[in-house]
């Protein structure tokens, strides 16, 4: 998937993905697995994935907040570089906003000690568009703006980015961000996010011919294939450090849909094909974040580009999934 020239200090990097068993961390591991090698990445979740994912590569099992046990499994594998997945997404939060903040404040806070402290070298930490709240422009969202989140995950990930830029200015730590879209993949489906809706309205278009969507029709919202979202990740993490000029989080764009353009072109293939809307507690989440986000910055700091729109993305989703169901 990524360019096969990587520099030599590259692939002596070890790696330790936290919440590897995720939706962004079983593929993500699995592309980083194929770059540095299978024994070069530790995937590791507070619980075990399926066997063939373990049996891959080194696992432990690890909670993200447990700076003891992250510290034991950083110094056995000699880790270099951390991937912190592990997180508790939008509308879960919502019903959990104590634990919620836990998680997701505390397992950055460990690692990025773990860096100050210089266990490891670098860090990989992902935030999410739902940074911006009601005050911030909806459309063409700029790198820098208001950001007043409603949510308790929007919250965290705003907290987050700040102890990310002052863990690089005051301590050097090489941390890097991105502020993921709604991400969407076949292998495994994400929970507990507002932008979900956009993975099962493929799976229940193929296994049942009909879906009731939370969202309303006309809620336009940033998405991206899992393809482009991995690759970008990596992306960041590869790049000269002199190239990157923001250490809060970047904004990242693909594409922005709503319910009734991806059912339209889902009907392209499946043209029987039916939608309902039931929209529950998730509409006002989705109503405060932005449409269409201006990744410019990205674009010129490290070249970032996308690969997949909405049509190709359909196409490749239906494809693998209806390929996945064969072989079950
Ligand atoms: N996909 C996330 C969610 O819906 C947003 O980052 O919670």
């Amino acid at each position: 998937m990524l360019n096969p020239k990587i520099k030599d200090i590259e692939m002596r990097e070890v790696i330790l993905v936290l919440g590897a068993c995720g939706q962004i961390g079983t593929e993500l591991t699995q592309e980083l697995r194929e770059i540095y090698g299978h024994n070069n990445v530790v995937a590791s979740d507070i619980r075990e994935g399926n066997d063939e994912f373990i049996n891959a590569g080194p696992f432990e099992i690890l909670d993200a907040t447990d700076r003891d046990s992250i510290l034991e499994v950083i110094q056995k594998y000699n880790i270099t570089q951390v991937y912190l997945m592990a997180a508790m997404l939008s509308a879960t939060a919502e019903k959990l906003p104590q634990k919620a903040w836990e998680l997701n404040m505390n397992s950055l806070l460990v690692i990025l000690e773990l860096a100050r402290e210089k266990h490891i070298k670098q860090v990989y930490w992902p935030s999410s568009i739902a940074v911006f709240g009601a005050t911030s422009p909806k459309v063409d969202t700029p790198q820098q703006t208001v950001m007043e989140p409603s949510t308790v995950y929007g919250i965290s990930k705003v907290s987050g980015e700040h102890w990310c830029n002052y863990y690089h200015e005051r301590f050097g730590v090489d941390v890097r961000s991105l502020r993921y879209p709604g991400i969407i993949s076949w292998k495994t489906k994400p929970g507990g996010g507002t932008t979900d809706y956009a993975v099962d309205i493929y799976f229940k278009a193929i296994e049942e011919g009909k879906y009731e969507c939370f969202l309303k029709e006309d809620t336009k919202l940033p998405m991206m294939y899992m393809n482009d979202a991995v690759k970008a990740t990596i992306q960041l993490m590869q790049v000269d450090a002199e190239k990157i000029n923001v250490r809060t989080s970047y904004n990242l764009a693909a594409m922005s849909f709503t319910p009734k353009e991806i059912t339209e072109e889902i009907q392209k293939h499946i043209p029987d094909f039916t939608i309902s809307y039931e929209p529950d507690f998730r509409q006002q989440i989705a109503d405060s974040w932005p449409q269409i986000i201006d990744d410019n910055k990205a674009r010129e700091d490290w070249n970032w580009k996308h690969k997949f729109d909405l049509a190709s993305m359909t196409k490749e989703m239906l494809k693998n999934i209806q390929a996945k169901m064969m072989c079950l």
